[in-house]
């Protein structure tokens, strides 16, 4: 088993990253204060590890809450779901909400656990890859609005994040290649030689072959927990881990929450960063084409969507959550291994990819 820490003072807390964790009761129960839990899941895990979890936690008065899967559900009339349950168990400011599911259910327990009695602790336990390298880390919470992703949520950190790489066995492949834009992403803002390690190994990351994955997982949360610990309310460079998604978020919202993944769209929402990189001068075309090959590789798709026109991305972008006093800023790279968030940029370069994008 690795270990990895998110340091942030009084609220810094363990990643632990391994085979078979779910059944390790020890790695839980340092950070349960009562004994009362709630285990959040989706209806897709739920059949998988939701039994499994339970019987590691015999010890404790555990009610599970089983949400409808997938993107679509990651709003308001759900998160209702969560308090429901709590309070119909009475349950009080000493439980543990545990996310046990992908970035959905992290996300919607996070947020609910920020909210309930003005706040309760909260374990995640992230079974996708994405959630294994990218969302159960750095406290990022909430849920979606039909007018923009994740729009409504808090920074709230967990107490613990468990990262039991047996559960990516059952993982389909799309969702195999979904997390791999996340792991390029942190190859391409932040580290060269990890893009030439993932270039060299990926037909086996596909394959999920047992030792690649596992230094993949902890390669890509050393370098969130690097960025969350510099960085913790993304006041500066935590933005940064936002490569492609502004792009992403408003394929996302245009092809209606769940039908591209959100892995999916980072991928082409990438290829678009790299291309727009390219257009300002600061990649080379060999560049450009190297990081869109990467990504291409992983399996994800490489260009919008088609029908999803430049008016599209401009509407969808304006509510970015980055866009500040109405000035789009974007992640772009500077080269390979070097991202930068700017709103210094030539708007015709962007103006002029968005004219031919989707047709
Ligand atoms: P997801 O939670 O929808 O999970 C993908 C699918 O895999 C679902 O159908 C789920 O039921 C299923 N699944 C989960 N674990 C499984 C397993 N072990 N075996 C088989 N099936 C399994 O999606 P995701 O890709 O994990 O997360 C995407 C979400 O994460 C988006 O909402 C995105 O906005 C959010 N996100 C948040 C952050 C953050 O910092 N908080 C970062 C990146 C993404
Ligand atoms: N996934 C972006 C972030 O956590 O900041």
């Amino acid at each position: 088993m690795q270990q990895l820490t998110v340091n942030l003072d009084d609220r810094s807390y363990p990643i632990h990253i391994g085979s078979g964790l779910l059944g390790q009761v020890e790695l839980l129960a340092p950070h349960i204060a009562g004994r009362q839990v709630c285990i959040v899941t989706d209806d897709t895990v739920a059949p998988l590890y939701l039994q499994r979890l339970c019987q590691t936690l015999a010890d404790y008065a555990v009610v599970p809450v089983v949400l409808p899967t997938g993107e679509a559900f990651k709003n308001w009339s759900t998160l209702q779901q969560i308090f429901d349950a709590l309070l119909a168990a009475r349950h009080d400011r000493r439980t543990t909400l545990i996310a046990l599911g992908g970035g959905v259910i992290g996300d919607m327990t996070g947020f609910a656990a920020a909210c309930y009695q003005r706040g309760v602790d909260f374990i995640q336990i992230p079974t996708t890859l994405l959630s294994q390298v990218d969302s159960s880390v750095g406290g990022k919470t909430g849920i979606n609005h039909p007018a923009g992703k994740n729009m409504i949520g808090a920074f709230y950190q967990p107490k613990a994040v468990l990262i039991d790489t047996d559960s990516l066995r059952t993982l389909p492949a799309r969702e195999v290649s979904a997390g791999l834009a996340e792991i390029i992403k942190y190859g391409l803002i932040r580290d060269r030689q990890f893009l030439d390690w993932l270039e060299q190994h990926m037909p086996a990351l596909r394959e999920l072959e047992p030792a690649l994955i596992t230094e993949a997982i902890a390669r890509s949360c050393a370098i969130k927990a690097e960025v969350v610990a510099a960085d913790e309310r993304e006041g500066g460079v935590r933005a940064i881990l936002n490569l492609g998604h502004t792009f992403g978020h408003a394929i996302e919202a245009h092809q209606g929450y769940g039908n591209w993944l959100h892995g999916e769209a980072v991928g082409a929402g990438m290829a678009m960063a790299l291309e727009l990189s390219q257009r300002l001068g600061w990649l080379s075309e060999a560049e450009q084409q190297r990081g869109v090959t990467l990504i291409a590789a992983a399996g994800l798709p490489v260009t919008p969507p088609r029908g999803m026109l430049g008016e599209d991305f401009k509407r969808l972008m304006a509510v970015d959550k980055k866009v500040l006093d109405g000035q789009l800023r974007l992640v772009l790279l500077k080269q390979m291994g070097e991202a930068v968030v700017t709103a210094d940029f030539d708007g015709q370069a962007l103006h002029s990819m968005l004219a031919v994008a989707g047709r």
